[in-house]
């Protein structure tokens, strides 16, 4: 076997390596990020930056689909530093549009993203938060039955970087247990990168994130991958969702039942 190939074959062993941790890197050569940028790659899915949760599944995002057609609807909240480029991932992946001026959201933002798994339609109601540090205690009335956190941080801002401890912890303290949380570094394009690819799969692994991706939402790189690979973790979960909207549902029409019940009971002990 040639040198080459042998190179080849390490390095797609450390990309299924990188994958079976749910680590999600842009492709490593320089010609193949041009091609998909030249081809307007957000239109296009990367295959291969997907979680492998449902490896035999149809997956297709649907655009323009009606807000309120889906089969479950999950609430996932855009968090990070102001700056680090949360409403240009969530503009880019919704409506493939990319800002170049910066205003910063005041408050939030809602987005929706639907994606057809098999036969299910799920959709992600993508809320798009300020960054800002005067509105930070504001954003944790945003958590509560939040089914998926997505904490990002710009690679050429080590503060963004460091300050992702922070938000997780307000994630832990503020949101459902079982809230999954994603670490994302934004911006790969820039060339004057401050934190490296390795500290961000170093933070996944000691925090335990959920799934670590690098995106650039100017190119579109891992930015559509990101709310498939969200509908994809969730998507592992539907059959606990599906029973706890079902006994949600019939604990609703029981509570409905017992409440015409009360007026009936109060009629007949009515004295008059
Ligand atoms: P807040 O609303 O204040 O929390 O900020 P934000 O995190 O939503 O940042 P926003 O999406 O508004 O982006 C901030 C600036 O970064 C804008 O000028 C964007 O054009 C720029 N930006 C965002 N993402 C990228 C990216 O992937 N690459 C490059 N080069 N610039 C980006």
């Amino acid at each position: 076997m040639s040198e080459e190939n042998v190179n080849n074959k390490d390095s797609n062993k450390n990309d299924d390596d990188q994958k079976e941790e749910n680590i999600f890197l842009a492709p490593k050569n320089e010609d193949q990020k041009k091609e998909e940028k030249d081809e307007n790659s957000s239109k296009k899915i990367n295959y291969s930056n997907l979680l492998n949760y449902a490896p035999k599944a149809k997956v297709q995002i649907l655009d323009n689909v009606s807000g309120s057609k889906y089969d479950i609807n999950f609430k996932i909240i855009v968090i990070g530093n102001s700056g680090v480029g949360k409403s240009c991932l969530t503009l880019k992946a919704t409506q493939d549009i990319f800002k170049e001026d910066f205003t910063s959201t005041i408050g939030f933002q809602f987005f929706s993203f639907h994606v057809k798994i098999n036969d299910k339609i799920i959709k992600l109601q993508i809320w798009d938060t300020c960054g800002q540090e005067i509105y930070r205690s504001l954003i944790t009335n945003f958590y509560r039955s939040t089914a998926l956190a997505i904490i990002c941080y710009s690679v050429t801002d080590r503060k963004s970087f460091e300050e992702t401890e922070i938000w997780l912890r307000n994630v832990k303290a503020n949101s459902d247990p079982n809230c999954k949380v994603f670490l994302i570094g934004n911006k790969i394009d820039l060339s004057d990168r401050v934190v490296s690819t390795e500290e961000g799969i170093n933070l996944k692994k000691d925090h335990g994130f959920e799934c670590f991706m690098e995106t650039s939402a100017k190119d579109g790189i891992n930015v559509r991958e990101l709310f498939v690979n969200c509908a994809l973790s969730l998507y592992k979960e539907l059959p606990k969702y599906m029973k706890e909207k079902e006994l949600m549902e019939k604990d609703m029409s029981s509570k409905q039942f017992n409440l015409s019940d009360d007026i009936k009971t109060e009629d007949s002990e009515c004295s008059c």
